[in-house]
């Protein structure tokens, strides 16, 4: 049965997956899988849970973001307790607030998007009230990437594949297994052989290959590169400069995070300047405009007129050697976010909407289906997901292409399976995969239910 569901059922089912993920004052992605605040999954959350409860959602807003380390980063990934092993796993960073256990990384920041809508939902005083509890920690979060995380080519450099939120995407995992799974002398290959042995086991005993088949998630050996990358990163305590100096670790000028910050720079202005002069003063960095020039030229750095056969297109780079890394993802549409020119959104859209590339039954596939390493089921190697889903709507609503958000919407909640509210699913055929029902994929469908006409 291809479980599409009246649109009443589809209704109830999503509020139910957000009951049911609900733990320590956050609607989680997924209680058994994913029991912890991740920044990008709850940027979508919160806009489903607004839709009903613009409160609560504000409330989980500040909940998260009171995981931020003291340099203004945000973690992708914060439990509410000191669990020995998830510590020793991420490290005791002196930055880390007390009480919680954090990655040492962070995700694309749409959390601040999320923000500014949630707060319109919110009557004038709650709205004010709201704006000026969440606006410090904003703030500093954007003030962190600009002193910390700037690279040479006005880009944000992301110094693990986690932090795009897309962890194996197409265009990573060959630089990733390339910089940490290539020694060929007999110890390089006996430690890797024994390293692989122990993430498989760990995998299938108590991580996400005991309820998952391992062909819909990550491969050990990029589970394996991840981690080591992560090992080094802890040794160096997350520092870009030390992670550059050092010569070891993969580091990214990824088109992905960069659109989604530049649009969150944008956002924290104007979230800001309802407040008042005083807290534009008060709270955004002074060079913020400057900022915003210079990261829209170098984003304007990463679209290559000659990477696709449609015209052009938006494409990452190794932050070391500034070479370009191969291979099309979705994430080369974020920019849709920021980008106003009327040609440049037609080569975006044109390529979005074209059937053998982005525009599958489930839109749109983390890769396009013309790619040759295209993977309907694995992970980020093709799946449709809801975080790309979110970013495209709103990026077509603000690109002047209200009919193809429409579209979008309309696709997402007439989908085969949609009742699952799974992980991820098949873009060709709309099988669900990975955990479900998984919070983001609930909220989006409560998100988009309230913007269809009539
Ligand atoms: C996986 C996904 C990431 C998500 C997290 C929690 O790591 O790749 O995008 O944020 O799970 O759902």
């Amino acid at each position: 049965m291809q479980d599409t569901g009246s649109s009443s059922e589809l209704i109830t089912s999503a509020h139910r997956a957000l009951v049911v993920n609900r733990a320590h004052g956050l609607t989680v992605p997924h209680l058994q899988m994913f029991p912890a605040g991740y920044l990008w999954d709850t940027a979508v959350i919160v806009k489903g849970l607004a839709v009903f409860d613009a409160e609560r959602a504000a409330a989980e807003i500040l909940r998260l973001l009171g995981a931020q380390w003291r340099s203004g980063m945000l973690p992708n990934e914060v439990y509410f307790d000191t669990n020995r092993f998830r510590r020793w796993i991420h490290g005791a960073h002196p930055d880390t607030p007390t009480g919680l256990t954090t990655s040492g990384i962070t995700q694309p920041p749409m959390i601040v998007r999320s923000a500014l809508e949630v707060g319109r939902r919110l009557d004038q005083d709650a709205r004010v009230a709201f704006y000026r509890a969440a606006l410090p920690a904003l703030a500093a979060s954007c003030r962190w990437v600009l002193d910390r995380r700037m690279g040479d080519r006005d880009l944000a450099v992301v110094i693990h594949p986690h932090e795009t939120g897309m962890d194996n995407r197409a265009d990573l995992v060959g630089p990733m297994a390339a910089h940490w799974l290539t020694g060929t002398t007999v110890p390089q290959r006996l430690t890797r052989t024994a390293l692989l042995l122990t993430v498989r086991t760990g995998r299938n005993l108590v991580g996400d290959c005991r309820t998952v088949p391992v062909g819909h998630r990550s491969s050990h050996p990029e589970v394996l590169a991840a981690s080591l990358q992560t090992h080094h990163l802890r040794r160096l305590g997350y520092d870009l400069a030390a992670i550059r100096a050092s010569g070891r670790g993969v580091l990214v000028e990824d088109v992905g995070y960069n659109a989604v910050f530049l649009d969150a720079a944008r956002c924290l202005q104007e979230l800001a300047a309802e407040l008042g002069p005083d807290a534009v003063r008060d709270h955004l960095p002074p060079d913020l405009p400057a900022a915003i020039d210079r990261l829209a030229a170098g984003l304007e750095s990463l679209w290559q007129p000659d990477v696709d056969v449609h015209g052009g297109g938006y494409v990452s780079r190794d932050a070391r050697t500034g070479a370009v890394l191969p291979g099309a993802t979705v994430a080369g549409l974020f920019p849709l976010l920021v980008e106003r020119r009327p040609e440049r959104v037609r080569t975006m859209t044109d390529r979005l909407t074209d059937p053998g590339k982005y525009w599958a039954l489930v839109p749109p596939p983390s890769a396009p289906l013309d790619s040759p390493t295209f993977d309907p089921t694995r992970y980020w190697q093709g799946p449709a997901w809801p975080f790309p889903t979110d970013i495209l709507e709103s990026g077509l609503e603000l690109a002047g292409r209200a009919d193809l958000a429409a579209e979008l919407r309309h696709r997402y909640l007439t989908r085969p399976h949609g009742l699952e509210h799974a992980e991820y699913q098949n873009p060709l055929t709309g099988a669900p995969l990975g955990a479900r029902p998984f919070s983001p994929a609930a909220a989006l469908t409560l998100r988009f239910a309230d913007r269809r006409p009539g």
